[in-house]
Formats: structure tokens, C-alpha cells, sequence
């Protein structure tokens, strides 16, 4: 039986998932610190004012330092919040001014503002955004987690903001599967690599 892009979809997932929770402290901490390197020199990033990034949770590429540098460089950081709005979920961008005192856990253990710290910034502000992911290819196609979510705020963004995913390199594989809502992203960083698309 042939399958289907859905299922295509979700047994990488699965593979991806079973190898991050395999990744030690040592490999997180060193790998994020060579590619939040790499994402500090884009001069993308140093020409913007408004900068988006996740929040990351275990087994992803950590962004804390990221988070921290930008707030110190003096730009607007926001960071993703997914809102239920009428029963209807969606991510929306909030500006932080302090990861400690911001953020608290949230849906999935994943960091999020507190209700009383949430400052919604529309996303065509932003000139620089941070994408994670499960898996990307050398083509500029990413899988994430499976709610869409990424896809629909990429459409939202103006066509002259910046999109830099951020993954360790086994997380690249030639070919990803995709249907026609997925959306394309500009670069790819790995502890390895830099790919443009
Ligand atoms: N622009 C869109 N409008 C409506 N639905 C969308 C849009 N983009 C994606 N979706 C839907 O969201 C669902 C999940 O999409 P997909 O499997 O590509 O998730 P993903 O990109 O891996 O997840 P995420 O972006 O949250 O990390 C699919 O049913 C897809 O059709
Ligand atoms: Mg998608």
C-alpha cells in the first residue's frame, strides 16, 4: 500500500524524537553554542530591531543565549504564545523583556509569557525570525511538530523578513515530504553547516 504524505510525515517524527531524547547535556549545550554563534553573525540578524525566537524545550537547539544577547543588543525579542481563540488554536508572537521573570510553563511544559506578561506584537514587525523544527532538507523544506502552526505565521511575516532555522545536522536529510500549506525558510543552520535557500 502506498503511503501517504500525512504518514510519511509522522514516521519521521517519530524517528526524530526517538534520537533527540537520546542527545546528551554536554551535546545540547556545545552544538547550540556553535550555532547561536553562527546565527549572531548574520548580518540579517545584526541589521534587525525586532527579532523573534522559540523557547526551546528538551532536545532542541536551546535559544536562551540567543534570547539574552538580543535583549542586550537592544532589540525587541518576542517569543511564540499559542492562543486559543474560540476554540481555535494559534501561535501569536509576545514581546519579552526578561526570560525569568516573562515566562513560565505552559501548554507541553513549553515556556511561554505569563497571562499577565503577554504584549502582542503583530507578526509583520518582525525582521528576523528563529524556526525550529524536526526535520529540513536541502531545499528549504521543514517538518515540524505537526500542528501547522509555523506555517500559517510564515505567511504572515513581510516577504523581506529574515527566516533562519536552527537544528543539529542529523536533523538534515535530502529530501522531506511536503504538501502544498508547507512554507519554505531562508536558511538552515546546523553545528556543521550553513544552508541558503
Ligand atoms: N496556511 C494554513 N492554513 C490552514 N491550515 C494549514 C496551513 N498550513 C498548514 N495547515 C495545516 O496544519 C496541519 C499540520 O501541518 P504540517 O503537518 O505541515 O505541520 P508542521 O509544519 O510539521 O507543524 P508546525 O508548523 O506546527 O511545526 C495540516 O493539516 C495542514 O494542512
Ligand atoms: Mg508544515
Amino acid at each position: 500500500m502506498k503511503e501517504t504524505i500525512y504518514e510519511k510525515k509522522q514516521q519521521l517524527r517519530k524517528n526524530i524524537l526517538q534520537k533527540r531524547q537520546k542527545l546528551a547535556a554536554d551535546f545540547l549545550t556545545k552544538n547550540s553554542q556553535k550555532i547561536i554563534a553562527q546565527v549572531l553573525d548574520l548580518p540579517e540578524y545584526q541589521e534587525s530591531q525586532i527579532v523573534a525566537s522559540y523557547v526551546n524545550i528538551k532536545g532542541e537547539v536551546m535559544t536562551r543565549n540567543f534570547i539574552n544577547k538580543s535583549l542586550q543588543a537592544g532589540k525587541k525579542v518576542v517569543v511564540p504564545i499559542i492562543l486559543d481563540i474560540q476554540g481555535q488554536k494559534n501561535i501569536a508572537l509576545s514581546q519579552i523583556f526578561s526570560p525569568e521573570e516573562d515566562l513560565a510553563e505552559r501548554t507541553m511544559g513549553i515556556l511561554e509569557p505569563k497571562p499577565d506578561k503577554i504584549r502582542i506584537i503583530v507578526p509583520k514587525e518582525v525582521d528576523f525570525l528563529l524556526i525550529p523544527g524536526l526535520a529540513f532538507d536541502y531545499h528549504g523544506n521543514r517538518l515540524g511538530f505537526g500542528a501547522g502552526y509555523y506555517d500559517r505565521l510564515l505567511l504572515k511575516l513581510r516577504i523581506d523578513s529574515y527566516t533562519a532555522a536552527i537544528a543539529f545536522d542529523f536533523q538534515l536529510f535530502n529530501n522531506l515530504p511536503t504538501d502544498d500549506q508547507d512554507q519554505q525558510i531562508k536558511s538552515l543552520i546546523t553545528e556543521k553547516r550553513k544552508l541558503i535557500f
